[in-house]
């Protein structure tokens, strides 16, 4: 098939990105014809350029040695450059956009999940090694510029598919299998028959076991920070990736949300009794960890007490046994647990707390007489006085510590 002439790829670069990144690309471009490498924009940099849609980052390829093209341009360019020889890839480092450069090849993957054995190549066995057909496309930018698509990608874009190159693509890589979830749910694009077929054969095939908790864990980061989060959780859950049983919690709607409530999202659209399995299969920072155990033990708190409904003669016991739930955890189960009773009690219970508010600080406390070991039981008790309605000003508040000081003699 004779290739796809295009116009100058380095003006649609200039028209997104600017000026600057226009003429850094001239460069390099211009120091890998000296070397006579062929030199072409790649993956996901040409689909978002057919797309016309915002660029992360630019991702090159040359038919060459990439390590000895940026060790060239870093002389006629002040850039900072990160090398990684063993892979023969180099990143340019420049202001927001980052600048991927790749010595093009092919890659053999040895077993499932594991590094693959790279030989360098021309520029159809480096399209031949991508995930999809819409990231497995190439735009030459030393002329004669032209679109080298021999996976068939254009018609893909165009049509709207997400589709793998070969089926033992998510098995070579399990990783792709939130790249198309992400891919699927960040354009609204179908997922091929196939490519769906040769997915869930690979999940079956426990194919992810294969990663490690850390990639694992940075994949579903990547997957949560779409912004169409809510079509790739449904896709995570239809593809069954995790194999636990679900709770049929899935419509919740995430988007806007920020990350700590996505992670309890996604592990509330799976059954409560799988809670800890699921904790064990990701590697989460210590922020995560602790909302989602204080989540957990918010889940149990609330199944293993009849907490149906809370007002000011009762607020007391409840207020006893939330108190040390931070509120965003609340509100994670609330938004988690639609429809459900005991959602409404807490829903009052965070009424009645957002509108007291108390006065005195533990300094004021300890002015009062108080001794800085009852401080916690003194607020408990400003508390529950201003939740049953008890106390109602400031001076209610001093007379109930003086009163506590009195009787504990502290
Ligand atoms: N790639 C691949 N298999 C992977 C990861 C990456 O084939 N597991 C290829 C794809 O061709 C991809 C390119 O490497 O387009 C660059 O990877 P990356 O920067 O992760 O993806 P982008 O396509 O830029 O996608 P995104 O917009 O999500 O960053």
């Amino acid at each position: 098939m004779e290739p796809e002439m295009i116009g100058n790829p380095i003006e649609l670069i200039r028209e997104q990105l600017g000026h600057e990144y226009a003429e850094l690309l001239v460069e390099i471009t211009r120091t890998a014809t000296l070397l006579g490498f062929g030199i072409f924009i790649v993956g996901g940099t040409v689909r978002d350029l057919i797309l016309k849609r915002d660029l992360k980052d630019i991702d090159l390829s040359v038919t060459g040695d990439a390590i000895l093209l940026v060790d060239e341009v870093s002389k006629s360019l002040d850039v900072d450059i990160v090398r990684y020889r063993k892979f023969r890839t180099a990143t340019i480092k420049t202001g927001r956009i980052e600048i991927d450069v790749v010595s093009a090849r092919s890659e053999v993957y040895p077993n499932s999940g594991a590094l693959p054995e790279v030989k360098l190549g021309d520029i159809h066995d480096d399209l031949k090694r991508r995930d999809f057909t819409i990231n497995a496309m190439a735009i030459s930018i030393n002329e004669p510029y032209h679109l080298v698509d021999s996976e068939d990608g254009r018609s893909d874009l165009n049509a709207g598919t997400v589709r793998v190159l070969h089926n033992r693509s998510f098995t070579d890589d399990p990783t792709r299998l939130f790249r198309m979830f992400r891919y699927a749910s960040r354009f609204d694009f179908d997922i091929d028959e196939n490519t769906y077929i040769a997915a869930k054969s690979a999940i079956s095939k426990q194919c992810l076991a294969t990663i490690s908790k850390e990639r694992l864990t940075n994949e579903v980061l990547l997957m949560l920070e779409e912004p169409h989060v809510d079509n790739a959780f449904r896709y995570f859950i239809e593809f069954d990736v995790l194999g636990l049983p679900v709770s049929g919690n899935e419509k919740i709607s995430i988007e806007h949300t920020n990350l700590e409530f996505k992670w309890i999202a996604l592990l509330s659209m799976y059954s409560e009794d799988c809670y800890e399995q699921f904790c064990s299969m990701f590697s989460l920072d210590r922020k995560n960890t602790n909302m989602i155990k204080d989540y957990i033990d918010l889940c149990s708190l609330i199944k293993t007490n009849d907490l149906l409904a809370v007002d000011r003669t009762n607020i007391s016991a409840t207020y006893f046994l939330l108190k040390q739930v931070p509120r965003p955890v609340m509100d994670a189960y609330v938004a988690c647990h639609p429809n459900q009773l005991n959602v409404n009690m807490l829903m009052d219970y965070m009424m009645y707390t957002d509108q007291v508010k108390i006065n005195l600080d533990p300094i004021g406390l300890i002015n009062l007489g108080v001794d800085r070991h009852h401080i916690s039981d003194v607020m408990d008790i400003l508390m529950i006085g201003a939740l049953t309605g008890k106390i109602a000003s400031r001076s209610d508040e001093e007379k109930a510590v003086v009163q506590y000081v009195n009787e504990h003699k502290i």
